[in-house]
This record gives structure tokens, C-alpha cells and sequence, in this order.
């Protein structure tokens, strides 16, 4: 663990915000953030303790949150009602280094005077360039070729080596949840001449908006040859994407998954990619994260990336300065910038 006593001087350490308590604030770090993002930290002159870069335990976070006023963790530490209860009444801000909060007991923390905050909007294009990424490597099979070259085997250009699908040939990409990741691929997709779908909870399924048009969830899977989960993993979309929605979809459609892997059932996609009822697909979540299922790594077709949708270096420095910043407004008696469940 590091503790800001290794560090440059602290200044002034300060009172816990609305307690009248003499009680100073300090800030947990479950793990270690980028460069810049740790000078900011240090920079907000709060005593800190910091884990490690690798994830803390469930005891390690326990130990860490308790006596804590404010907390910046990541999406790996689980945070429920008895982690709460055992972080203590002192802890007024859980600030969560993603966009996702589905780690996090939201009603748990509610009615423990928590305050959530997450990190919209700096990982937009970050995670809409990744999921391109993943779109590109999938239809053009990069990962195939990049194996085939490798491998020493004797290879030689042909009108029908390793062909797939061409996306700006009149491709359709099929955006599963319109928030604003969704949004920055339908802007990808758009620049490569693709006809863009979505689904969108605010959005009456027949109209069209900048270029994207809105449909229902049965026209979405039938109609693209490209699916792109974006939505949060919540009650409602856990396993969304199950065998009989990848039934409903083109057996030459691929599916791209970099938002949690619960949405997809992973047993009902290898089947689906075995028996040749989807074309291919790629992930950047899992639903065992970080165990990857076994079943993943044989399937045909698949790309599979380790969580790094958003792992640009600007968009890390600035999802752990906009988690600081939270950390710092509520510190200092200011609404937090980005609490959960307002965005
Ligand atoms: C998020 O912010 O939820 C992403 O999954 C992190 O990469």
C-alpha cells in the first residue's frame, strides 16, 4: 500500500465535509491510476493511501475503505452493502473509475449516505475507436491473417483468401443501447458509408436522426449485418443477447460486445459461431471477468480483447482526474460532477 507519506508534504488536512467533526478526510485509492491522474491526486493535498496496480482483495478493500472519507476504486472491486458496512459511517463518496457502475450496490450505498459517481463522457471515443477496432478485425478477419503469417505456413494472395464482409459496401451496423458511446460509433460507422440502426429507450422506433435510424429490438437483430452491444449490464439486460436473440439474427452477421459481458449469454454465442449461425464476433468483456470461459478461446470466428475498450492514455489520465475531481468537489462541500443515475 501506498500512503501519501512517501510522497511531497500534504497541506492541510481537512475537516470531513458536513460532519462538524475535526475528523480530517482522506482518500482510498484501490488501485494505482495513471501518472498524471496520481499528481492530481497529489495535487488536491488530501492524505491518501493507495493499493497497488494490481486489484486489492475483498479484505484489502475492506481494509483500505474503512476510516476512509472518500474512495476512488475501479470497476474490478465489488462493492456491496456488507463492504459498506464495514468501510464505516466516515465514507461520504465511492467515485468509480468507468462509466459502468454495475460493481457497485447503488441502493446499498444509498442508504448508506454513499454518494456514487462514475466517468461519463472523457471515454467516449476511446471505446468507439475500440469498438471499430473490433468491427474491422472481425469483418476482415485481421486476427486470422495476422495467425496465418505467423505460422510460417506457406500462404499466396488469392481472389478468395480470407475475404469478409466489406462495410462500406452497403453494410448495416446495428447500435444495441444509444448513449454516448453508441452515439460516437453511429459517428464511425457513418464516416464509412454504413447504414446505422439503433435502439434507443428515448427514441419512437421509425424515425431517423443524424443518419441513424431508430427501431425496435427484433428489427435491430434481423437487420444487421453488424451488432453492437452498448448498453449497461442491469437486471434488464443481463444475457439480452441469449440464444434466441442470436437466432434472430443474420447467419452472416457478426456481434461485437465492449460493454459488459453479462449481456451476452457467452454459452449461446460459441454455439451459435460453432454451428455456423453467425459469422463471427468479438469481445472486450466477459462475463467471469477477468476468467475468460475456456469455450471462448476454441470458437471459429471469434476476436476476444482484454477489457481495453478504453485504454487510450489520454482517456485513462482523464477517467482518473474526472474521479479525483469528484472526490474533490464533495470533499469540499460542492455537488459531486458526475453522480450516478442523473446522467
Ligand atoms: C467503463 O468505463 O465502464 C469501461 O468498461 C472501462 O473500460
Amino acid at each position: 500500500m501506498h500512503t501519501s507519506a512517501d510522497q511531497a508534504p500534504i497541506p492541510g488536512v481537512r475537516a470531513r465535509v458536513g460532519s462538524g467533526s475535526p475528523s480530517p478526510a482522506s482518500i482510498y485509492l484501490s488501485r494505482l491510476l495513471t501518472d498524471r491522474a496520481m499528481l492530481h491526486l497529489k495535487s488536491l493535498g488530501y492524505p491518501y493511501r493507495a493499493g497497488a496496480e494490481e486489484p486489492p482483495t475483498r479484505e484489502e478493500l475492506i481494509t483500505g475503505l474503512s476510516g476512509a472519507t472518500a474512495a476512488v476504486i475501479t470497476l474490478t472491486e465489488k462493492v456491496d452493502a456488507d463492504v459498506l458496512a464495514a468501510a464505516g459511517p466516515g465514507l461520504t463518496i465511492i467515485a468509480n473509475v468507468a462509466v459502468g457502475y454495475d460493481n457497485i450496490d447503488l441502493q446499498a450505498a444509498t442508504a448508506a449516505g454513499v454518494t456514487v459517481t462514475n466517468t461519463p463522457g472523457v471515454l467516449d471515443r476511446a471505446s468507439a475507436d475500440h469498438t471499430f477496432a473490433l468491427i474491422l478485425a472481425a469483418t476482415r478477419r485481421i486476427t486470422e491473417g495476422d495467425r496465418l503469417v505467423r505460422s510460417g505456413q506457406p500462404w499466396i494472395w488469392g481472389p478468395r483468401m480470407l475475404v469478409g464482409l466489406d462495410l462500406s459496401a452497403g453494410a448495416t451496423l446495428g447500435i444495441l443501447g444509444y448513449g454516448r458511446i453508441g452515439r460516437a460509433v453511429a459517428r464511425r460507422a457513418l464516416a464509412f458509408d454504413m447504414r446505422v440502426l439503433a435502439t434507443s429507450r428515448s427514441a419512437i422506433p421509425g424515425t431517423v436522426d443524424d443518419g441513424v435510424t431508430f427501431v425496435d429490438l427484433p428489427t435491430l437483430l434481423a437487420d444487421s449485418d453488424v451488432v453492437s452491444v452498448h448498453t449497461p449490464l442491469t437486471k434488464a439486460t443481463r444475457y439480452l443477447i441469449d440464444g434466441p436473440a442470436l437466432r434472430a439474427m443474420k447467419p452472416t452477421a457478426y456481434l461485437i460486445n465492449t460493454a459488459r459481458g453479462g449481456v451476452i449469454d457467452e454459452i449461446a454465442l460459441v454455439a451459435a459461431l460453432r454451428e455456423g449461425r453467425l459469422r463471427g464476433a468479438a469481445l472486450d468483456v466477459y462475463e467471469g471477468e477477468p476468467h475468460v470461459n475456456p469455450v471462448l478461446l476454441e470458437a471459429p470466428g471469434l476476436v476476444l480483447t482484454p477489457h481495453t475498450a478504453s485504454a487510450g492514455e489520454a482517456t485513462r489520465d482523464a477517467m482518473g482526474m474526472l474521479a479525483l475531481d469528484n472526490v474533490a468537489a464533495v470533499l469540499a462541500g460542492n455537488p459531486p460532477l458526475t453522480p450516478v443515475g442523473t446522467q
